[in-house]
């Protein structure tokens, strides 16, 4: 069925790291996605989409390749929106 989006604390997202059975995350303007189902089809290879798990892409994205739309490739993948840490009920 449809799910509502997730609130995501900085702190959520620093262990989406796609290591020991956690998907991978990564932000993009406030907004939170799983990387994870596009690791093999990233043509930059899984190890540099990789060094976006955890945190906040954009840097890393917009120094590769500005003209990249991440919010029409990874549209599917969104998983919900960055919250402030305190405003997180876990
Ligand atoms: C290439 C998508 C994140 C590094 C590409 C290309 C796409 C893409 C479509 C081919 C671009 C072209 O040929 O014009 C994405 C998406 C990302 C993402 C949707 C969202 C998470 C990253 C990150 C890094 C990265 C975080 C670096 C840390 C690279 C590199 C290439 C590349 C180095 C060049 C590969 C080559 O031409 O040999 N990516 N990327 N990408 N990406 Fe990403």
């Amino acid at each position: 069925g449809v799910k509502g989006f997730q609130r995501v604390t900085p702190s959520q997202l620093k262990k989406m790291t796609g290591r020991k059975g956690k998907p991978a995350w990564s932000s993009w303007q406030g907004k939170v996605y799983n990387i994870t189902p596009y690791l093999p089809f990233h043509p930059g290879g899984e190890a540099e989409l990789m060094k976006a798990a955890g945190r906040d892409g954009a840097k890393l994205f917009m120094d590769v390749h500005p003209w990249v739309n991440w919010e029409n490739m990874l549209g599917a993948c969104l998983v919900g929106v960055l919250v402030p840490e305190e405003e997180s009920p876990l």
